[in-house]
């Protein structure tokens, strides 16, 4: 780990917000959920108006019936959640942009739930969180195309937030996006338990939960994630843009994607910049195929290439930027497809020019379980910006029995403690 990293570290217990005892505070509202058929959403935005800002709100176990938009602006304040903030599956009235945030940039992704302010801790005691009613969504996109940006909501939007906590939390059935960040600043999150997994027999044997994302990382600094568990159909976590200064320790990702970084320069007049990130103590898990059938890596790093294909949120490419400074330790693997993986090629088309997305100074330490192919290392770098100081120690991944392990390193300018050459041709 470089000194930088290391000092960045330290710095960060000083930055976790401290809570203060019930007692404390002068204001304190108390709600209960009203009942079956009723709309819980005025008597929640009342409680926030009321003790959002300097005060504490408590909501009391059982499930609040969410039926529209809502904003949380807080301020040196705590809120107990015991219960569940139960997002009503009415498709296609969230579907109508009118009825969603639009706050996240990239990809024109919807929010139905945004969390802004300073100085805030969201504790959600593992009885309570969201709930996304995901399934009816997961059921009606298997005979209707799914795009980036169709308004599909992600269902839990820290935006423009500074020192908040959000902890032990639970978001069941997200439609989309389970979590994001995105313009925010030292928010630490303690205790995640996204799960999105299809119950459907009908689909059985299908991903049917694609784009459930356990976090999306946007433009934002000093981001922690400690002790999540995601079950999902795509990226466990995934860090994007001008993520800086991002740590993550005890993650199990239960199927999807794998941890992604990207994808990155999908749009051609803004620089992506990510750097200073340690991940530690990551699992990934392969479910049962019948649930669902991916677990596609360990961690992946992609970007778009250096031709522009169509324009965001669906298309793009032609971004440049760079991500520098990436730790990953202590990495278990159960039949993860490929352990590790990079590519500059996302949306790429033939005759495209190559990415300049420079990625550079990655460190890999401690890799073990095993790949559910013999490739257990992918590098494919582009030419127009190979990639320097790729770093691994301790990569103990088993290949299938009989096979032998494969290490790729295309356009790789130094790698430096592979179990095995790494090979300069690859196939990709
Ligand atoms: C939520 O509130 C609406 C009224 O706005 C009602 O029609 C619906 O039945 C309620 N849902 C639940 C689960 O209580
Ligand atoms: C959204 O709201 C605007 C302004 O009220 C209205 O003109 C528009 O028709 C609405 N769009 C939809 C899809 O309902
Ligand atoms: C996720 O939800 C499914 C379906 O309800 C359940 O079977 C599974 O145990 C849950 N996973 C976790 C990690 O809680
Ligand atoms: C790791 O996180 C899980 C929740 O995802 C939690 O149950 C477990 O206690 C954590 N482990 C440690 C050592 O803190
Ligand atoms: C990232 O930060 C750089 C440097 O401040 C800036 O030029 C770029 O536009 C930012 N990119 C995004 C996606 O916000
Ligand atoms: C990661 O796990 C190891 C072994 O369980 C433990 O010693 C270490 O403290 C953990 N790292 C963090 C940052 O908690
Ligand atoms: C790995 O996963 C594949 C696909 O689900 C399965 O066929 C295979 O038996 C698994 N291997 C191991 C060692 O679990
Ligand atoms: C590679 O790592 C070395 C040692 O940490 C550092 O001095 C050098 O600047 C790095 N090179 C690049 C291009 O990042
Ligand atoms: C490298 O990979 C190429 C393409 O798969 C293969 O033909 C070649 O034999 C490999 N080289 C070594 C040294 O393994």
């Amino acid at each position: 780990m470089s000194a930088r990293l290391i000092i960045w570290l330290s710095l960060l217990c000083v930055a976790i917000p401290h809570v203060l005892a019930a007692s404390t505070w002068n204001k304190v509202c108390t709600l209960a959920p009203l009942g079956d058929g009723q709309d819980d959403t005025d008597q929640v935005e009342a409680a926030i108006a009321q003790c959002g800002q300097n005060g504490l709100t408590v909501f009391e176990t059982g499930n609040y019936n969410i039926t529209r938009k809502m904003t949380w602006d807080l301020a040196s304040s705590r809120i107990e959640l015991h219960g569940y903030l139960n997002f009503q599956p009415d498709i296609q009235y969230w579907l109508n942009a009118n009825n969603t945030y639009r706050v996240v940039y990239i990809q024109d992704q919807a929010s139905w739930f945004v969390v802004t302010g300073h100085d805030f801790h969201i504790d959600a005691f593992n009885t309570g969180g969201i709930n996304g009613n995901g399934q009816p969504w997961w059921n009606y996109y298997t005979t209707v195309p799914r795009l980036d940006g169709d308004g599909r909501p992600l269902s839990l939007t820290v935006y423009q937030a500074t020192r908040g906590r959000i902890s032990n939390f639970h978001i069941q059935s997200p439609p989309f996006w389970c979590n994001a960040v995105a313009e925010s600043q030292d928010i630490v999150y303690d205790g995640m338990v996204c799960n999105a997994t299809n119950t459907n027999p009908e689909f059985y044997g299908q991903n049917i939960v694609p784009n459930t994302d356990g976090i999306d990382t946007y433009r934002s600094d000093k981001i922690s994630l400690l002790n999540w568990d995601v079950t999902c159909g795509d990226d466990c976590l995934a860090i994007k843009g001008n993520t800086t200064n991002l740590i993550a320790n005890n993650i199990t990702c239960r199927g999807g994607n794998g941890i992604a970084f990207g994808s990155l320069g999908q749009y051609v007049d803004l620089n992506d910049d990510v750097e200073n990130v340690l991940m530690e103590n990551l699992s990934m898990v392969r479910l049962d195929p019948s649930i669902q059938p991916n677990m596609g890596t360990g961690v992946y790093f992609k970007s778009f290439d250096a031709t522009v294909n169509g324009s965001p949120p669906t298309g793009g490419g032609g971004g440049g930027g760079y991500l520098k400074n990436v730790v990953i330790r202590n990495v278990m693997l159960d039949n993860v497809t490929l352990p590790i993986q990079l590519y500059q090629t996302n949306g790429a088309q033939p005759g495209d020019a190559p990415s300049k997305y420079q990625f550079s100074d990655l460190t890999f330490i401690g890799f073990s379980g095993t790949a559910q192919t013999n490739t257990i290392v992918d590098l494919a770098c582009s030419p127009a910006a190979p990639c320097p100081n790729m770093s691994f120690s301790g990569i103990d991944v088993a290949p299938p029995a009989g096979q032998a392990a494969k290490y790729i390193c295309q356009n790789v300018i130094n790698e430096i403690g592979l179990p095995a050459p790494c090979n300069v041709t690859g196939t990709d």
